[in-house]
């Protein structure tokens, strides 16, 4: 059976941080691991260029927007080559043959009668490159997504029935359990389907940069919307609607994306194919997010990691071994050097890099470096049975996209030898005269690194290609046949020297976040406090707003939304003031009745997600949260604070 392995690809809006890096590293370890073990295997990622977001940073940086898509491109495509990523093709949306094949897929699902001309008239985000309802809305105005303001567009469309799919989408997700992983992500997707799917917007009037309709349906004036031209680059690749040169891979067994780009894969993504009478991929495997010593990446607070400047510091395969030992599948992760440190010279440079420098030194002063097998289960049963249990249990763990956990058991090989060594003590045993049972502990450890090697190779594949070297074999579907699966030993052999893979780490090899740096901290500090006293108000102004305290009657949470709680407060009046907050992920209905709270009293009403919200709580919120602010002592419903 054929194996089909994608990444996202990546918006050219800007270049590539260790998050893509992430997704890039397990797709890859993915495939090498597939191929391996000798499975017809293709892997596939590339760049995602069209849309107003690339549009938009186009005109921004003044270059021609195709040009500057090959340029972001080329940044992306480099750093994979740089960091050999084995790829089997790089697919980029602007290629002429993606182009035909969307058109082609378009054509296809318009035939079926799944594609309608209508009106839509809708809140958009141009950072998410997606509508949303006004009930999605957060405060009736930003992007649930990314917090970012919405614009207000009306314009001719072709729809997508969406909802046509809704029972064929929530059947395939109860009859195949594993269609999303890990598997608690699931429910997200689930509710978001049984909350009712709308049509979806499929094209777009308002710009130009996207691929054209399809010859059949003639109406130059729209656009593909970008996430129906994106999905499909993972069939066009395989030469959809052109060459079909690749089908035969499709469906892909596993397309890994982040988190926040789960529903479009797990629900949109399968309803395209549903349309296209195309079979849905086996998995797609959803990770976490990456922070930077805990806070979120982004490019204002500077504090992005870049792939390249870890790599060229502590090496891009120490690198994948971090991110891929570091963070169970679907978790967040935290880059952060401390913790990279402490793995590299516990882990790899300990456990793994000492291991192979012992037998290198053993073998050396009692057999001349050669290293011969015939001994090894007359003295090591016990330890090779060890390892057999080991190696057995290693394929589900990657198969289940579990890499932590994967790791884990793999270095468990590695005590497995290194007890071995403190246990029968081979420099004891050379001075006992018992030269056999000595060697055939070394050899036990070469067989050891040898298996341990050929499992690691996905993860580490030149690192590992150093292993194999010393020990004269090659890491490929043969030798992992032979000595993993077959489970026979190394032949007579002489080891090589080699200089040592991991040198222990000491400090710090790159600067760290510059936040950490007060001298930005104090600039921005002085910037802001300038601000703070241009924004200087007169003590009338400040009495302009009527502050009362209020007691909380009733809350009850507001359905859809993860941020509102609806609130009814008495501030002393005829009858509670009803009051929308944006409190939910830090207080629960039951613990707010009967508190008291502070109350901006003299706001225009406003409505927010379709109810009047007729004053705001004063609240305090920092990186730890938010609090509410309340009076130190109880104090009557209605009595004004100044
Ligand atoms: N172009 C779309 C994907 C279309 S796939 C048909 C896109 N591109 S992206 O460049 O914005 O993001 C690509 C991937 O990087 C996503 O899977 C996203 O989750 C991932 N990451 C972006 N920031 C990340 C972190 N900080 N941490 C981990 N991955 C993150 O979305």
């Amino acid at each position: 059976m054929s194996k089909y392995i994608t990444t996202p690809i990546y918006y050219v809006n800007g270049e590539a941080h260790i998050g893509h890096a992430y997704t890039t590293f397990i797709a890859d370890t993915m495939a090498r691991y597939e191929k391996l073990k000798g499975e017809d295997t293709y892997f596939l990622t590339g760049t995602d260029e069209h849309g107003q977001k690339i549009e938009e940073s186009a005109q921004k940086s003044g270059k021609p927007t195709q040009e500057f898509a090959d340029e972001i491109s080329a940044g992306f495509k480099n750093l994979w080559d740089e960091f050999e990523i084995n790829y089997d093709k790089f697919i980029r949306t602007t290629d002429e043959d993606h182009k035909k094949g969307v058109q082609k897929a378009f054509e296809a699902m318009h035939n079926k009668g799944d594609i309608y001309k209508d009106f839509y008239e809708g809140h958009y985000c141009v950072s998410c490159e997606t509508f949303f309802t006004e009930m999605q809305l957060v405060d009736g105005e930003f992007c649930p997504d990314c917090g970012r303001g919405t614009n207000i567009i009306k314009e001719e469309s072709y729809f997508f029935r969406l909802s046509k799919y809704e029972d064929a989408l929530l059947k395939h997700y109860s009859d195949n359990p594993d269609f999303i992983m890990p598997r608690s992500r699931a429910n997200e997707v689930i509710n978001f389907v049984k909350g009712g799917l709308r049509d979806l917007s499929v094209t777009r009037t308002s710009f130009t940069w996207g691929v054209g309709m399809p010859e059949s349906i003639k109406d130059d004036k729209h656009v593909m919307y970008v996430w129906l031209d994106a999905l499909l680059n993972y069939i066009t690749a395989l030469g959809y609607g052109t060459t079909e040169e690749n089908m035969r891979y499709w469906p892909a067994s596993v397309q890994f994306v982040g988190k926040d780009i789960l529903r479009f894969h797990a629900i949109y993504w399968p309803a395209f194919l549903m349309s296209l009478d195309l079979p849905l991929p086996k998995h797609i495997g959803a990770h976490g997010w990456w922070t930077r010593d805990g806070e979120k990446m982004s490019k204002s607070k500077g504090n992005v990691v870049s792939p390249r400047e870890v790599a060229n510091a502590y090496g891009v395969e120490n690198l994948r071994y971090f991110m891929l030992r570091e963070v169970p599948f679907g978790q967040d992760g935290d880059f952060s050097q401390r913790a990279f440190i402490d793995r590299i010279n516990s882990e790899l440079s300990n456990d793994l890099g000492n291991l192979l420098n012992r037998i290198i030194g053993m073998s050396g002063k009692y057999s001349d470096f050669e290293i011969d097998s015939k001994d090894v289960l007359k003295y090591h049963k016990r330890e090779l049975d060890a390892m057999n249990l080991v190696l057995d249990s290693l394929d589900s763990y990657m198969e289940n996209l579990q890499t932590h956990r994967y790791l884990e058991e793999l270095w468990k090989l590695f005590s497995i030898a290194n007890k071995s060594i403190e246990e029968h003590a081979p420099w004891v045993k050379m001075k006992e005269n018992k030269k056999n049972e000595a060697l055939a502990t070394v050899a036990l450890v070469a067989n050891i690194l040898a298996k341990a090697s050929i499992m690691l190779f996905p993860v580490m594949p030149k690192t590992t290609n150093t292993i194999a070297d010393a020990l004269n074999f090659k890491i490929d579907n043969a030798s992992y046949r032979e000595l993993v699966i077959e489970k026979k030993l190394l032949k007579l052999f002489n080891i090589k020297v080699v200089p040592p893979l991991f040198p222990r780490v000491e400090e710090p090899l790159m600067a760290e976040a510059p936040l950490a740096q007060p001298n930005i901290d104090s600039a921005k500090e002085s910037q802001d406090s300038l601000k703070e006293q241009d924004n200087l108000i007169e003590i009338g102004q400040f009495f302009e707003t009527s502050l009362k305290v209020g007691v909380v009657v009733e809350a009850k949470e507001v359905p859809k939304s993860k941020k509102l709680l609806k609130l009814q407060v008495d501030l002393g009046e005829d009858k509670p003031r009803q009051v929308v907050a944006g409190i939910r992920e830090f207080y629960t209905p039951e613990s707010l009745i009967n508190t008291q709270v502070c109350v901006v009293a003299n706001l225009k009403p406003a409505k927010l997600m379709g109810m009047i919200s007729e004053g705001m709580l004063l609240a305090a919120k920092d990186e730890d949260g938010l609090c509410l602010v309340r009076p130190e002592k109880p104090k009557k419903a209605g009595t004004p604070i100044g």
